[in-house]
């Protein structure tokens, strides 16, 4: 294969120095050991800012902390502090105002920061970075983001659960075929099916909270790997960032990128379970089911064939899982095996982070959406529920209770009187009485009641069954627990 000439050697071909490397400038921060400037690509591939900039925020608030806590320290002057203070202040204004100037030579967020401020204050800026480094810098600004991206995510699966609440009060009572293996088991209502998302929901919150809980601790302090001499004081800067205390691991400060892993997990836990209602709502609005309709909001048509309707919203949110557990994959690989403290492999932290949260924060607002717009089809999913024998376990049951038989017998009795009936290509209510004494003659005439779907639910009252009665009280305490969170 043949080579283009390698503009990022040292060397030429013929082996004498590249006079272009030894031109380029040295980086100004740590231009006392260096002669000579990276290359081009070194430059390229060293480089953060295209995607940690989103933590300037975090990046800032830390910085003013550390300030604070270097000015009751003595470390620094007081007006050394205001200064700083100040300089923070206005860059954070400009950056909110889309004035950051993009310099991939001063490679991240951080250092951008501390230029900029440089060029705004002059020496004073030089002190910022007393008693810290980048590595417990940008493990505390990357805790706080993920921290403060947890509270979005809850709101925003809070505020699915509440959709799922109305619309399942709403479908209460309305029946449909409950499924295993994708066949037609046992009638239940819409309700309890969608309340079953409020329960998974629910739980990807109290595991996002769980995570949240394990991160909130202070790595700022940690310095580069080994702490200070310095007479800083974490506890204050622990506090001040509403960290609950210092991680009490200097190397473990730098170096610990589980909070991020946990928050992927719990992420990529939360993406299955939306993959897994917009499955739902793909077979759901098929022709072939015709269970629900979706809005037009949060539909698609086609192109070339004028009759479609097509989920793409439901269809992206089940793909989209996809890049989430990507991004879980992508960081546990990025971590196996690095050796203590801090490698800059770490780097490659922040992109799979911010991938799952842009995409799975999507999902849940287009599963909101999605649910919130949707219209049940209730005479589809009364016909559907009644299909298949659904009712023979009522059927079972009704023996079991009526007739005292041990539940195998009724298990048998009921399945000859399906056999029965998908003989002469009937539903089971109506088998006549007389049909069904053929397979056991104590049954009675108020066998039929508990053959209709709508009795079927109904019965179902057992703690956690489908009975519209037990959706109702399941709403009502989700209410309760929801408004109770403080908001
Ligand atoms: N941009 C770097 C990162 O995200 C900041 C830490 C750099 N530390 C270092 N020792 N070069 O990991």
């Amino acid at each position: 294969m043949a080579r283009t000439p390698d503009k990022t050697s040292s060397r030429t071909k013929q082996g004498k120095p590249r006079p272009a490397a030894t031109k380029r400038a040295a980086n100004s921060m740590w231009g006392g050991r260096f002669a000579a400037g990276p290359a081009a690509i070194m430059t390229e591939i060293n480089a953060s800012i295209g995607f940690d900039r989103r933590l300037y925020r975090q990046d800032i608030a830390g910085s003013q902390a550390h300030c604070r806590m270097l000015v009751k320290q003595g470390l620094i002057s007081a007006a050394e502090g205001k200064k700083i203070a100040a300089g923070l202040e206005t860059i954070l204004r400009e950056i909110e105002a889309g004035k950051l100037r993009i310099d991939p030579k001063l490679e991240d967020i951080h250092m951008h920061v501390e230029a900029r401020l440089a060029e705004l204050i002059g020496e004073p800026a030089g002190r910022l970075h007393t008693a810290r480094s980048r590595n417990d810098q940008v493990a505390t600004d990357f805790r706080l983001w993920v921290r403060d991206a947890i509270d979005r995510m809850d709101a925003g699966l809070a505020a699915l659960q509440a959709v799922l609440l109305a619309r399942a009060e709403e479908y209460a009572a309305t029946v449909m075929p409950g499924f295993t293996h994708l066949q037609a088991a046992q009638p239940v209502t819409f309700g309890h099916h969608l309340m079953a998302y409020v329960e998974m929901t629910g739980r990807d919150r109290s595991r996002l909270q769980d995570a949240r809980v394990r991160l909130n601790e202070n790595p700022l302090g940690a310095a580069a790997l080994a702490g200070t001499s310095l007479p800083i004081d974490r506890h204050m800067t622990a506090k001040d960032l509403g960290f609950a205390a210092p991680m009490a691991n200097s190397l473990d400060a730098v170096s610990d990128r589980d909070f991020a892993l946990e928050f992927l997990s719990a992420m990529a836990i939360c993406a299955v379970h939306l993959s897994r209602l917009a499955e739902e709502i793909v077979i759901w609005t098929s022709a072939q089911f015709r269970f629900v309709t979706l809005s037009d909001a949060f539909t698609t048509g086609s192109s070339i064939m004028p009759q479609k309707r097509n989920p793409d919203a439901a269809e992206l949110v089940r793909g989209k899982v996809g890049r989430v557990i990507g991004d879980l994959n992508a960081l546990l690989i990025t971590m196996k095996g690095l050796p203590l403290a801090y490698g800059k492999d770490m780097q490659e932290d922040k992109e799979p982070v911010f991938d799952a949260v842009d995409s799975l924060e999507l999902c849940v607002a287009a599963c909101a959406g999605m649910i919130g717009d949707l219209r049940a089809n209730a005479p589809v999913l009364q016909a559907a529920a009644g299909e298949g024998y659904t009712t023979a376990t009522d059927l079972a049951d009704w023996c079991v209770r009526k007739l005292n038989m041990p539940f195998r017998n009724a298990h048998h009795v009921a399945g000859r009187i399906v056999r029965l009936a998908e003989s002469q290509d009937k539903p089971l209510e109506a088998l006549t009485l007389a049909e069904m004494q053929t397979v056991e003659p104590r049954i009675t005439r108020d066998i039929f009641a508990v053959l209709g779907v709508a009795n079927s639910v109904k019965s179902r009252v057992s703690y956690g069954g489908t009975a519209p009665a037990n959706v109702k009280k399941q709403v009502a305490r989700w209410r309760a627990r929801l408004a109770k969170e403080p908001r």
